[in-house]
């Protein structure tokens, strides 16, 4: 068998279509197009990257962008005060502070991303909307998972009743998918660096989700015959050479779908980002997420 290639770019370009006909109905109904702030604090290549590509994504989908870019130095009152003027700022609907952040503030990380005010939490990090995926109520979501459940369902992947595997247990990816999938009535497991026989685990998986950040960390031995293999790595092997979790050549010829690596879920997350910022729009101006259907 040899996997269906999953397209990050085509699933992107579509969902970005559709926030961007939302957001054209949202700036005709309320008179102001949705607002995203996008902080980023000192001069790290790869967040410098990763901001300009979330820029380029708003302005395709009519959503307003400001990029609030901070000397390394700033200090912890200093970036609260400006988080503190954003909140306020009914213009912005959502606030994304792009990590990581330097080492003087990154010790207190979650104070400073818990000052976000959770209905502007595009991120999905602030503890409310934790603890809201985790009960089962709508909320706003990090971007990564939620790129990831957009791309199953759009792509038709059966969830119901299903084995999902994910190997990886961070908070931005692991965490929260194993909360989408699981509303979804998959039956999810989540292995982690002290999982004993990992194999044998991933080999259950009708759906294997790899967040590692090791490169080709799963090999074809540790996955189903017919498995639908979703890669969110995205590993640096050498100055120009992005690599995936999975090895993805010989995953692809046992697999039925496989995400590739670059172009896969990346792409999705900030269309995710995007979907965000127009329902933190909703959540703002009507108290519902869903303002736009109806
Ligand atoms: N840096 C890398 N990934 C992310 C993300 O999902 N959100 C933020 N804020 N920063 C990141």
């Amino acid at each position: 068998m040899t996997a269906k290639i999953l397209s990050g770019k085509e699933f992107a370009t579509q969902f970005k279509q559709t926030v961007c006909q939302k957001a054209h109905l949202f700036e005709k109904k309320y008179g102001l197009k949705p607002g995203l702030a996008v902080i980023i604090v000192g001069k790290d290549p790869a967040s410098a990257i990763y901001v300009r590509n979330k820029h380029r994504a708003c302005a395709e989908t009519n959503i307003r962008s400001q990029i609030i870019e901070l000397d390394e130095s700033v200090s912890k009152k200093e970036l609260l005060a400006v988080i503190d003027s954003l909140n306020k700022n009914q213009a912005v609907h959502g606030i994304l502070l792009q990590l990581p952040l330097p080492k003087h503030l990154a010790k207190d990380g979650s104070e400073i991303l818990s000052r976000i005010d959770p209905l502007k939490d595009v991120d999905g990090f602030h503890p409310l909307n934790v603890g809201r995926l985790s009960l089962g109520e709508d909320c706003l979501v990090p971007c990564t998972a939620l790129g990831c459940l957009r791309l199953l369902e759009a792509a038709k992947i059966p969830l119901e009743g299903k084995r999902a595997v994910i190997v990886g247990r961070s908070n931005i990816v692991g965490k929260p998918l194993f909360h989408l999938l699981l509303q979804k009535n998959a039956t999810v497991t989540i292995c982690h660096s002290r999982t004993e026989n990992l194999p044998s685990i991933t080999k259950t998986a009708d759906i294997l989700i790899a967040a590692v950040g090791k490169p080709h960390f799963i090999t074809s031995a540790m996955v189903k015959e017919k498995a639908a293999v979703i890669d969110v790595g995205i590993n640096r092997i050498a100055p120009k050479k992005l690599v995936g979790d999975v090895a993805f050549e010989q995953v692809a010829k046992k697999a039925a779908f496989i995400t590739p690596v670059p172009g896969g879920i990346g792409l999705l997350t900030i269309a995710s980002l995007m979907e965000n910022t127009l329902k933190a729009a909703c959540l703002q101006i009507t108290k519902r997420g869903d303002c736009i259907e109806n």
